[in-house]
């Protein structure tokens, strides 16, 4: 049997990003007595609004600084027992077009981060990492944690770098780490660059919406709110130096879920736009969550709902979308996109 932690202050880097800023919340929802100290580059995926509701909240405090940048991590890390790292740059489409700055973050970073935490000495040190590091199977089958690591894309490959550096530190220097294999997430407060929101948004302006290549990339859909429910479970029951999978059960292909959000909104199937499809796109991930399950995982398998759910999220929340999509997003799309012949603004 696993010994269960408890700890009393987590650093959560990234926590103002998607499933940080959810996790965030989840964590001071199941352990009331902790205390947060959220550590995040505010990025153009970061974003404050997602946790406006804590403030004044004295469990939870905000520091605005870079995981690469070694003495504001030193001084924040200060007192903090466990660490979790959601920090990264996470799109994959970006890191076609830039990878060296995947590179600082994912890898550089976490290296940052684990020279703090043994000094620090952090008792437990939770690496957030990607299904996208197996690289894709594009037949049947699922992919368990031992299966060699074969990333294809920069982000994918900076990720597996990450976690190669966690698991140098718990062989090297003894500390306490684990990794989580999240599959594609989906649910509120995500950027809308990511294919789920991305596919709503534009539904909701009436614009068209891009389908990558045939549309017929698998995706296995984690809820983020299960996810945070994993990552939580790893943190505290996790064995050391142990990588486990959390996907989401709910494998479909990518244009049947587009046409599942138009048919929500009540919008026409004549806004699909098949586009060029992206360089090496992965073709299907899936993972066995057998090992996640025995510690005690249960996510919600109920794809159909929680889509509804996020949909119905985002349709209330267009405040929230539509002040980032009218910022640093509307150059990123144009960039993306009207290559591919989609009709940008
Ligand atoms: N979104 C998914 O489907 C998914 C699936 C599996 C794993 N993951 C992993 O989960 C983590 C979170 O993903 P997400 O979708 O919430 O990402 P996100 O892009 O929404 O958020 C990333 C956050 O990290 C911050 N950040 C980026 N670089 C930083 C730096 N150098 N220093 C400090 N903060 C920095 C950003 O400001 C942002 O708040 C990532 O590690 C990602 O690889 C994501």
């Amino acid at each position: 049997m696993t010994a269960t932690r408890t700890f009393t202050r987590v650093m959560v880097t990234g926590g103002a990003g998607f499933i940080g800023s959810n996790y965030v919340h989840y964590l001071l929802e199941r352990h009331p007595a902790y205390q947060v100290v959220v550590v995040d580059k505010l990025t153009y995926a970061g974003n404050l609004a997602s946790l406006a509701d804590l403030d004044g909240d004295p469990r939870y405090s905000f520091v605005r600084a870079d995981i690469a940048d070694e003495a504001a991590i030193d001084a924040a890390m200060q007192g903090c027992d466990a660490v979790v790292n959601f920090a990264a740059d996470s799109h994959v489409d970006r890191s076609l077009h830039d990878p060296g700055g995947f590179i600082r973050t994912d890898v550089h970073g976490v290296f940052v981060l684990l020279e703090a935490a043994r000094r620090h000495g952090v008792r437990r040190f939770l690496q957030i990492s990607t299904d996208e590091v197996y690289g894709h199977f594009p037949q049947g089958g699922e992919s368990v944690e031992t299966d060699r690591l074969r990333p294809r894309n920069p982000y994918s490959a900076a990720k597996a770098g990450g976690e190669m550096m966690v698991n140098a530190y718990v062989e090297t220097h003894g500390l306490d780490a684990v990794i989580t294999r999240g599959s594609n997430t989906f649910g509120p407060y995500q950027y809308p660059e990511k294919f789920i929101p991305l596919m709503i948004t534009n539904a909701l302006e009436d614009q068209p919406l891009p389908i990558y290549g045939d549309g017929l990339q698998r995706r296995d859909w984690l809820y983020v709110r299960d996810h945070c429910a994993g990552v939580d479970l790893v943190l505290h029951r996790g064995a050391t130096g142990e990588a486990y999978n959390l996907g989401g059960g709910n494998e479909a292909v990518n244009l049947d879920v587009a046409k599942r959000i138009l048919d929500r909104l009540g919008k026409p199937h004549s806004l699909l736009r098949h586009v060029g499809d992206r360089p090496g796109h992965d073709r299907r991930y899936a993972l066995s969550t057998a090992k996640a399950e025995a510690l005690g995982w249960e996510p919600r398998h109920d794809f159909s709902i929680l889509l509804a759910e996020t949909i119905d999220w985002y349709a209330a929340n267009q405040p929230w979308w539509r002040a980032i999509k009218s910022g640093e997003f509307a150059d990123w799309y144009a960039k993306n996109y009207a290559a591919r012949g989609v009709h940008v603004g």
